[in-house]
């Protein structure tokens, strides 16, 4: 972007580092050539590379403000308070606080009849809704800045019921399964058409080496293409709802153990994006930090759940 196109730096930086300062730094960064990552000469990280930090939840109009305190008391005599105390307000144990940055506006961009961001909106269809459980209560557990989703592992798991069902084979064919329930996660698993979930089964030899043509896949993502023109297919999972993975296939010679399997690409869509630009040579003096990023959206690839078992009479 130009360094003078203000209004299009707004369009990212309202969500990726919303601060009047952060503006003025970043504008003044790309005027300067020296890239968006550089620090000038002797000088410190600039402001902008600080993202979304403290103010921008937690300052307006340089006043301080914050949930109240555990036990439901507001601060009273805030000039014997650190900083001069701050005023509470409930809007941050809602939803809606996390809505500006996770749900686009209905005449914002859509695909196929459906908002790009609809995390809020998948999130007040849900039971959640009803139960009073918030994004704040899975996202923040008692109050920590903890902020993780499909990047974790953990808190990917927790979002979701796995079952297998152990191989068979009948007239030479090996079949099995594994059920995937969105049991625990506020909204779509996975809300946004960022993350792909594979789930996949394939035969095995002693060496768990996998038998070529034994390899079966499923998708659960919201695929787009990188330019956003178009939704290939859509198969995530709303809150409670069950998909399955059927495998079925002919017992190959050599096939000790089946292998079923869940992959989770949390960057995929970027994978693709970055790639493409590469390719293009559209990426013009971010060529170095567009690489940088391509290898950062692989390297966050991780197996969220895989189980073998030995195929009968094998
Ligand atoms: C409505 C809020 C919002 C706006 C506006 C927005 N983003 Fe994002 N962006 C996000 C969120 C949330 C994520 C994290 C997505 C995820 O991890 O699933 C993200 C992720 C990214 C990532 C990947 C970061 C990483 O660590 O891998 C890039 C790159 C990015 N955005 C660039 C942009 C650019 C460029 C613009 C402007 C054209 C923009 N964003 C506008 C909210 C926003
Ligand atoms: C994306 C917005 C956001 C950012 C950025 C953010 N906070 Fe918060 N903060 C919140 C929300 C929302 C709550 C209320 C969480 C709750 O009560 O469930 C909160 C709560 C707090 C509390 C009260 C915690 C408690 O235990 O009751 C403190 C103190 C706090 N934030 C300080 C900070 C500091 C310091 C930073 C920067 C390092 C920061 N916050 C960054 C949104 C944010
Ligand atoms: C000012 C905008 C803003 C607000 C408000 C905000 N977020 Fe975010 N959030 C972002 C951006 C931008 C990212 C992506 C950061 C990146 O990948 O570089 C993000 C990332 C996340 C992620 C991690 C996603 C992943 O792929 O791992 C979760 C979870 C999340 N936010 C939840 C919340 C919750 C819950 C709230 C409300 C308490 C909230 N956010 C409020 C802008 C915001
Ligand atoms: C009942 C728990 C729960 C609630 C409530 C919840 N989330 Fe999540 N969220 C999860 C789990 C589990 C994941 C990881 C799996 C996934 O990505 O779907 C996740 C992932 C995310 C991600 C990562 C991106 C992605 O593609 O999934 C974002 C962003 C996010 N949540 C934002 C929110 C916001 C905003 C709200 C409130 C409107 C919210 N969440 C409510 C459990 C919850």
């Amino acid at each position: 972007m130009d360094a003078g196109a203000r209004d299009e730096h707004r369009e990212c930086i309202r969500c990726h580092a919303p601060l009047a300062e952060r503006a003025d730094s970043l504008a003044a960064a790309l005027a300067s050539g020296r890239g968006l990552a550089e620090a000038p000469p002797g000088g410190a990280k600039p402001s902008h590379q600080h993202g979304l930090s403290c103010a921008a939840c937690h300052v307006r109009g340089y006043e301080w403000y914050g949930p109240p305190r555990r036990d439901g008391s507001t601060p009273g005599d805030r000039a014997n308070l650190p900083h001069g105390g701050w005023s509470a307000s409930r809007a941050f144990q809602d939803s809606r606080f996390c809505a500006a940055c996770h749900q686009f506006q209905p005449d914002q961009y859509a695909l196929n009849g459906k908002l790009i961001e609809n995390t809020y909106e998948e999130w007040k269809a849900s039971r959640y809704a009803r139960e009073g459980k918030t994004c704040q209560s899975c996202h923040m557990p008692d109050g920590r800045h903890l902020w993780r989703g499909i990047h974790d592992p953990e808190t990917t798991r927790a979002g979701i019921t796995i079952d297998a069902v152990k191989p068979t084979t009948d007239s030479g064919r090996v079949r099995a399964a594994l059920g995937i329930r969105n049991s625990g996660t506020g909204h779509h698993f996975p809300t946004y058409v960022t993350p792909k979930l594979i789930v996949e089964g394939a035969q095995e030899t002693a060496q768990g080496k996998i038998l070529p043509g034994t390899l079966q896949q499923m998708f659960i993502e919201r695929r787009v293409k990188p330019d956003l023109s178009e939704e290939l297919s859509d198969t995530r999972l709303a809150p409670d709802q069950s998909v399955t993975f059927n495998y079925g296939a002919a017992l190959a010679p050599g096939a000790r153990t089946l292998v079923l399997r869940v992959r989770v690409e949390p960057d995929a869509f970027y994978t693709e994006l970055y790639r493409d630009l590469l390719a293009s040579g559209s990426a013009g003096k971010g060529r170095r930090l567009i690489r940088k990023a391509l290898e950062n959206s692989i390297a966050s690839r991780y197996t969220l759940y895989e189980t073998r078992y030995r195929l009968p009479g094998q």
